[in-house]
């Protein structure tokens, strides 16, 4: 396949378990260049964030991880990473749509619906980012989702038309890239601008729950290390985790 990302080399596979498993183990037992891709046209067991599974009918939609070495970034800056595949993510599908934002932390939105996900997976070893698999899937040519998925839209569903496989992957590997490249020459500030400008109801009243409490409160942006930063009516800032805060979308 050609492709616009010198020195990337992709590996399709017609059926995986999981490309982001099958990054982890060919780490693990070889030394993996930078930029391979490992791409399936089906994942019999595709993972999602937490303990999750990722659901995405075979052959219909892209789902793919990225072995880096991002060994020039602090550990405590990692989140960077999900920002710049969130970036790629939504520049890629701004070429076909309209509507498209980032929930918090990396969902990929289409007005209230989630077109993309991401699963990124780092080793850090030495206080050094060894490796990162950056997982994504997007749901591309899918027609129908199961009855448990009601937030789940693909591109074909918005637009009514069917889209290349090989052809998205590539353009989202080139995103992928060129967000990498200002990554590693330092353009945190540019990356984290980006991704805020993008957050779903970025500046709106919105409805949480944390410790089993509910409250409304207004997403503002996110700190060095990805928490979500939301403001209190009455003007209190708050900093929560993924794992201290929920998004109760309408
Ligand atoms: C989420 O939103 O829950 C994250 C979904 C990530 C799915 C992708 S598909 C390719 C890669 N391999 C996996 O097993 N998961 C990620």
């Amino acid at each position: 396949m050609r492709h616009n990302f010198p020195g990337w080399k992709v590996l399709t596979f017609p059926e995986l378990e999981s490309t982001n498993s099958y990054c982890r183990d060919l780490i693990h037992n070889e030394e993996v260049p930078e930029g391979t891709v490992v791409h399936a046209l089906t994942q019999t067991k595709g993972r999602g964030q937490g303990a999750k599974t990722w659901e995405s009918e075979p052959g219909k939609n892209l789902t793919f991880s990225v072995i880096l070495h991002p060994v020039f970034l602090n550990p405590a800056d990692q989140f960077l990473l999900s920002m710049i595949a969130s970036l790629a993510i939504t520049g890629f599908l701004d070429n076909h749509i309209g509507g498209i934002s980032i929930k918090w932390p990396n969902d990929i939105y289409v007005e209230n619906k989630k077109t993309a996900g991401i699963l990124i997976e780092n080793s850090v070893m030495h206080n050094r980012i060894e490796s990162s698999v950056m997982g994504i899937g997007v749901n591309v040519n899918q027609d129908k989702f199961s009855a448990g998925l009601t937030s789940a839209v693909s591109l074909r569903q918005i637009t009514g038309k069917s889209f290349d496989l090989h052809q998205c992957l590539n353009s989202l590997c080139g995103e992928i890239a060129r967000l990498y490249r200002l990554l590693r020459q330092g353009g945190h500030e540019e990356i984290k601008r980006n991704y805020t400008s993008m957050l779903y109801r970025l500046n709106e009243e919105c409805t949480f729950r944390s410790s089993g409490r509910e409250f409304s409160a207004t997403p503002k942006g996110v700190d060095e290390t990805g928490r979500l930063i939301v403001e209190l009516p009455g003007g209190v800032k708050k900093h929560f985790s993924l794992q201290e805060l929920e998004f109760l979308i309408p």
